[in-house]
């Protein structure tokens, strides 16, 4: 068996190419763009890579992008002023802090901080709440793109076994949340998990998460399963993931490819979470009720 391969670069077209439309709409309405913030601290160059991508996506679609890089040395408190000052500023939607923050920042104050109706990344604890309770809410970008993929590709996941490999705030907890929500049977596995094989093997849908080049191999996986693979790393000057593609695409019935799978989904659902708030903030400010942050106010 070669695994059918699922195209994440292929479908964030289609959803960008859609959001132009319904911006270019709204502007033509309202002549008010969406505005998406990035707050990044430090240069560390992999974060820059990905705030790259993320401005890259915003231009193509005609997003406004805000970028601030501050220093790797800045104090947690003059961080929470900035988050401050872009909640309070009317052209931004979508705010972000690119993520890991140095190891001296309490990064739950920080997230905690950022407006949850301009929460991009759906990590505020009110949104990642309202998420636990089956509500809609701004729903982190990397488990909302893997769904999102699934229902294009005609794969179900009422009644599957959803195995996910990882349990971070970013991806593996919202997965959990998002895969049950669709009527999936789910299992988290993580670093202490033993005989880590024999829940791997019982997964209809594997999905690899941990950060580890190419720890996922023919062995891990049931035939005919599908792959989700959200890890990127470059080991030889080669873009890799947490899947050893060459081997699992033997077994698997379908995988998403590294790079062009996952990655491009999780910056189509940024777009996608940022023009949702832009819509929120236009219809509050039109005095429409709100479900369901109404009563946060601004
Ligand atoms: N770092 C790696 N992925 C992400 C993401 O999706 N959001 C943020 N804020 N930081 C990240």
């Amino acid at each position: 068996m070669t695994a059918k391969i699922l195209d994440g670069r292929q479908l964030a077209g289609k959803i960008k190419q859609e959001l132009k439309g319904r911006l270019e709409t709204v502007k033509r309405e309202t002549n008010r763009v969406p505005g998406l913030a990035y707050l990044l601290v430090d240069d560390d160059p992999v974060s820059k890579h990905y705030i790259a991508g993320k401005t890259k996506a915003c231009n193509e679609i005609g997003m406004n992008s805000f970028v601030e890089v501050l220093p790797a040395n800045i104090l947690e408190e003059a961080l929470l002023y900035k988050i401050d000052s872009l909640n309070a500023r009317p052209e931004v939607h979508g705010i972000i802090v690119q993520l890991p923050l140095p190891e001296r920042i309490n990064v739950h104050r920080v997230l905690e901080r950022v407006h949850p109706k301009k929460d991009a990344d759906g990590f505020h604890p009110y949104n990642r709440g309202l998420l636990f309770s089956s509500h809609t809410a701004i729903v982190p970008c990397t488990p909302k793109g893997i769904i999102a993929l699934l229902k294009e590709n005609q794969i179900p996941l009422e009644g599957k076994h959803v195995v996910i490999l990882g349990r971070s705030l970013v991806v593996g907890r919202p997965l959990l949340m998002l895969s049950l929500n669709e009527n999936a049977t789910v299992t988290i596995c993580h670093s202490k998990t033993e005989n880590l094989k024999t829940f791997t093997r019982s997964a209809d849908i594997l999905v690899a998460a941990i950060g580890k080049p190419k720890f996922v191999t023919a062995e891990h996986v049931k035939p005919g399963a599908v792959v989700i693979d959200v890890g990127i790393h470059q080991v030889e000057g080669k873009l890799v993931g947490d899947v050893d593609a060459d081997s699992v695409s033997q077994v698997a019935s379908a995988m998403t490819p590294v790079p062009g799978g996952v990655g491009p989904m999780t910056v189509a659902m940024l777009l996608t979470n940022t023009f949702q708030a832009f819509q929120n903030a236009l219809a509050d400010e039109a005095g429409a009720t709100l479900k369901p942050t109404s009563h946060l106010g601004r």
